[in-house]
């Protein structure tokens, strides 16, 4: 309906109308297909945090779309933050409460702990998360059972909490990715975020589209099972 009536507006005042229309917040973003193209997942842990909105900016001007896993904990005043990954076409899943290795608990706890990180992002976005990462990759045979979404673990590891170095991370990003990976960062630390520029120019200039995993494993994932990357799908 709104492409008919741009279609007359453009037979009949020309270009000046289609480059004056606003972009709409309810356009469907087309995801690349990742049966054509290469993809990959950059995923961002721990946060939303104080340099979360920064990322954001850089991925906006990189059209490169990526994957939150929140802590519940931190939900509480980063609303604005939360909602841009939404309206900017990035996911959002859930990453616990307060980061508690899930080997630890039982099937009730791990339960209300998902459960209270559902709600509270749910709170802000209108919908719960599709996915989600426990802290450390850490997983017992009780998790598994319990855990009523796909589990992402990561395949590249930049260890960008414990290096804090851009070079560093950039070098671990380029030699250990390929086609499928999902790569593990955090947006609470400054130096993973300064990375992401050149993680995004370096990756794309070798062919790499930059997509959410949920776009990059499809709708054939099951619940309680781990995935490290796209490639044990095949
Ligand atoms: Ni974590």
């Amino acid at each position: 309906m709104r492409k008919a009536a741009v279609g007359g507006l453009v037979a009949t005042t020309g270009l000046l109308a289609l480059t004056a229309l606003p972009a709409s917040a309810d356009d469907e973003r087309t995801a690349p297909d990742c049966d054509k193209v290469k993809c990959v997942a950059l995923t961002f842990d721990d946060g939303p945090g104080p340099y979360t909105d920064e990322l954001l900016d850089i991925l906006d001007e990189h059209d490169a779309k990526a994957t939150f896993y929140l802590l519940g904990s931190n939900v509480d005043g980063h609303g604005d933050e939360i909602e841009r990954m939404v309206d900017e076409d990035h996911e959002v899943g859930n990453h616990t409460w307060d980061h508690e290795d899930l080997a630890t608990l039982s099937s009730d706890e791990i339960e209300d702990d998902l459960d209270r990180t559902d709600r509270a992002i749910e709170d802000v976005t209108g919908e719960a998360p599709t996915t989600m990462r426990p802290p450390y990759g850490s997983l017992s045979d009780t998790a598994r059972e319990t855990i009523d979404k796909p589990i992402m673990l990561w395949d590249v590891d930049t260890l960008d909490w414990q290096n804090r170095d851009p070079d560093t991370i950039l070098d671990i990003s380029t030699e250990e990715t390929s086609e499928g990976s999902v790569l593990l960062l955090h947006d609470i630390h400054e130096t993973s975020v300064e990375a992401v520029p050149d993680v995004l120019e370096t990756l794309s200039d070798d062919g790499y589209e930059f997509v959410t995993v949920s776009e990059m494993m499809g709708s054939d994932i099951d619940a309680g099972t781990a995935y490290s990357d796209a490639r044990s799908l095949d």
